[in-house]
């Protein structure tokens, strides 16, 4: 077992500069805390940038020494790069995009140049500490593009990525001109996960509509490797807040702060100042509380803290002069020399200056336009020992799917906010309780350190699934083998499937016709003695037969429903039910080609196949799973089965598919070697049906019950020409 690599932008490390020189500590933020139980243990290192921009060699030099005590390792960045990766590609584009203000995204392409730069940075820094059987863990929107990174450096690592922001609608996401290199670098992470299922649905859409993979459930399944997405919510350090809450150095300042308040009540509001977090609109539901309820006067004051943040986009100065103002009306409006409406603090406190905020308060209004958690509502209930206070939560943070005991608001109805607001100051205390008990529960069952035992646990179990599903590659040294085993045998049965096969596939199925090359193969195989050589595909009859027919082969065509020895006559499967069940079929098919522009259906002797392969993106996928349940429904009673393949909804009678056709071949022949190749869904019959000394091998990447794997149909043709010259 190797080390584990945490890596984000931002170290979770507090720089101080004294008389010796740069001190550093670690922060006190969730994600260091929860981290922390790993990224010290062993040789366990955290990389990221140290937060500030250093210049000179000697004292970078310092700074990596300090840091290499706490195991980081630091990413410096340049002014530039702070300016366009950071504060610009960051914070200006992806962060408005992810959290659905549209309107401040920034498209620009040097921003992005320097994105894809920034993430280099990071990704070699990563690469110069990889050593084999290590774990990267990469956090968050600012290093989108690392997993893939790592991943071509790298192909056999395992990468977990964690977002800790929301993932937007497809609709939005689709803006983004980067948005197709921006899913390719997370799908290089093995496990991706994000906060609540909404963010894991939203990217699993965005992965399907613009990469065009299929996924199961939560499992995208690429060309060459499985990738797992989860909803992972994260916790926060339970014990450490309710500790600190109770703690002497808390009690004394709560008593202290307590007396400059005096009898009013205090609602708390904490958030860094970020448009996503909603400050103005809680500021104008708090004057509108105010307003309608004057009683409340002198007897409620709002604690706003706002935590310097992003300082230099443009943005978020325009958010500061609104709060600024907002908050001077507010008080100039209701104020008396006795009582403050808003007491306004514009900086950032230590836990235990947070912590006596938290207890002091009886009411803590957390209300975000769009928060991908929000850690701090979960710390207030945390840090609540009497089990008094309510909390007043935005359903558009991730926490509210945790915290459905909170009095929940939507942070655009101001009226909402103000009529909750009055609601929870006037909550009896039982009730408060009820709530509190309950969601305090619930954060002391699922803490940070679950949570990171639970990622780092998922991770490994996508590898190890990942593993399993491997097809192995035909190596040069297991061909040798079966030009051995194929050269020493006398009789061979070769099961061929025909398109993406022997041939690549064509947007237009009548345009595979066998080129020269082909023909010539199978015919030199077809033409020695102890060869059976079967063309066994999903075609009808009638072209298989014009292409084929002239070959010293036998066909098998509609997956086994017709089959024709050379120079014979096609030859109906005895076991075929009769073919009344088509008009119904056809029917709901026909339902389907009206409503699904570029599909169409194909009529077969005994089957019926709906074709999608000309259907926009995502729009196939979609209606071919309805049709799919569909005709398996109306299926049921019938004899009949549908099968969904590549591009394709067939529906044709039971017991007859390629691997019950291959099984039959296989008894009557009894060969002493077989061979199988096939690239789609229906050739896994085949390969299940075939014993396991037979040589199955799947053409193309994914998984497969194949015994080895090819990678196109050239590659097939290589193999076998080498069969035709031994
Ligand atoms: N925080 C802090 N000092 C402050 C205000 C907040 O240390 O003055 C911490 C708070 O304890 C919480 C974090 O900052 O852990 C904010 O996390 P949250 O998820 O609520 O919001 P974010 O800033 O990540 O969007
Ligand atoms: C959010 C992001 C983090 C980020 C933090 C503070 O929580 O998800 O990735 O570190 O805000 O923002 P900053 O820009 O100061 O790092």
């Amino acid at each position: 077992m190797g080390k584990t690599i945490i890596v984000s932008n931002r170290l979770p490390v507090r720089i101080e500069r004294n008389q010796e020189g740069y001190r550093f500590k670690a922060s006190e933020g969730g994600l260091a805390t929860g981290l922390g139980s790993i990224y010290k243990e062993g040789n366990n290192i955290w990389i990221g940038w140290p937060g500030a921009a250093f210049e000179e060699d000697s004292v970078k030099g310092e700074i990596t020494a300090g840091l290499a005590r706490e195991s980081m390792k630091p990413v410096f960045l340049t002014p530039q790069e702070v300016d366009e990766y950071y504060l610009g590609f960051s914070n200006q584009t992806l962060w408005p995009a992810f959290h659905y203000f549209v309107q401040y995204i920034r498209y620009s392409e040097e921003m992005w140049r320097a994105y894809e730069a920034a993430n280099r940075k990071f990704a070699n820094r990563i690469l110069e500490s990889l050593e084999p059987g290590d774990i990267v863990w990469v956090h968050d929107y600012q290093l989108l593009l690392v997993p893939r990174m790592l991943r071509q450096a790298q192909p056999d690592i395992t990468i977990g990525f964690f977002q800790h922001i929301p993932f937007p609608s497809y609709e939005v996401f689709r803006m983004l001109p980067w948005r197709r290199a921006l899913l390719d670098g997370m799908l290089g992470a093995d496990y991706v996960g994000f906060h609540t299922y909404d963010d894991m649905r939203h990217f699993l859409s965005s992965v399907h509509r613009l990469a065009g993979y299929d996924y199961n459930r939560n499992e995208i399944q690429l060309e060459d490797r499985l990738v797992v997405a989860d909803s992972l919510p994260m916790g926060i350090d339970y014990e450490k807040f309710a500790q600190n809450a109770v703690s002497s150095p808390t009690e004394e300042r709560m008593e202290r702060y307590r007396k400059s308040f005096g009898a009013t009540q205090v609602v708390l509001s904490v958030d860094r100042l970020d448009y996503s977090k909603g400050i103005p609109k809680r500021l104008q539901a708090f004057d509108l509380f105010l307003e309608q309820n004057p009683q409340y006067q002198e007897k409620v004051s709002l604690l706003l803290i706002v935590v310097p943040s992003r300082d230099a986009v443009p943005s978020y100065q325009e958010l500061k002069e609104e709060v600024d103002q907002l908050v001077g009306q507010i008080n100039s409006k209701y104020g008396r020399i006795s009582w403050t409406p808003i007491h306004y603090f514009y900086r950032s406190y230590p836990l235990p200056a947070l912590s006596a905020f938290y207890r002091l308060s009886d009411v803590a209004m957390i209300t975000p336009l769009r928060d991908g958690m929000n850690l701090v509502c979960k710390e207030y209930i945390a840090s609540r020992p009497h089990k008094t206070g309510v909390l007043v939560l935005s359903e558009m943070a991730g926490s509210a799917k945790e915290l459905s005991d909170a009095l929940l608001v939507n942070p655009n109805d101001l009226q909402a906010m103000a009529d909750t607001l009055k609601k929870a100051l006037t909550m009896p205390k039982e009730e408060q309780r009820q709530h509190i008990e309950v969601m305090q529960q619930s954060l002391q069952k699922y803490t940070i350190f679950n949570w990171v035992e639970l990622f780092i646990g998922n991770l490994q179990w996508v590898k190890s699934k990942q593993h399993r599903l491997d097809t192995l590659q035909l190596a040069p040294s297991r061909q040798a083998q079966l030009l051995k085993e194929y050269q020493k045998s006398a009789t061979r049965l070769l099961l061929l499937d025909y398109d993406g096969t022997l041939v690549p596939f064509h947007i237009d199925p009548l345009a595979c016709k066998p080129d020269e090359e082909l023909n010539s193969l199978l015919q030199e195989l077809g033409n020695d003695p102890k060869n059976h050589l079967v063309i066994i595909s999903g075609r009808k009859a009638d072209t298989l037969g014009e292409w084929l027919a002239h070959l010293p082969v036998k066909l098998v065509a509609e997956h086994g429903i017709w089959t024709k020895e050379k120079d014979a006559d096609w030859q109906l499967n005895p076991e075929l039910v009769q073919p009344e069940w088509k008009e119904e079929a056809r029917k709901i098919i026909n339902f389907y080609v009206d409503r699904t522009p570029g599909s169409f259906l194909e009529e077969k002797r005994h089957a019926l196949v709906w074709h999608y392969r000309k259907v926009e993106k995502g729009l196939g996928e979609l209606r071919s799973a309805e049709l799919n349940s569909h005709l398996k429904h109306f299926m049921e009673q019938q004899r009949l089965q549908v099968l969904h393949g590549n591009h394709v909804v067939e529906v044709k009678p039971n017991a007859v598919n390629k691997g019950t056709i291959a099984q039959k071949l296989h008894q009557k022949l009894e060969p002493d070697f077989t061979l199988a190749l096939g690239d789609d869904r229906t050739d896994e019959d085949t390969f299940a049906s075939l014993p396991e000394t037979a040589y199955t091998l799947k053409v193309g990447k994914g998984a497969s019950r194949a015994r080895y794997s090819v990678e196109d149909y050239q590659a097939v043709r290589n193999l076998l020409k080498s069969l035709q010259d031994l």
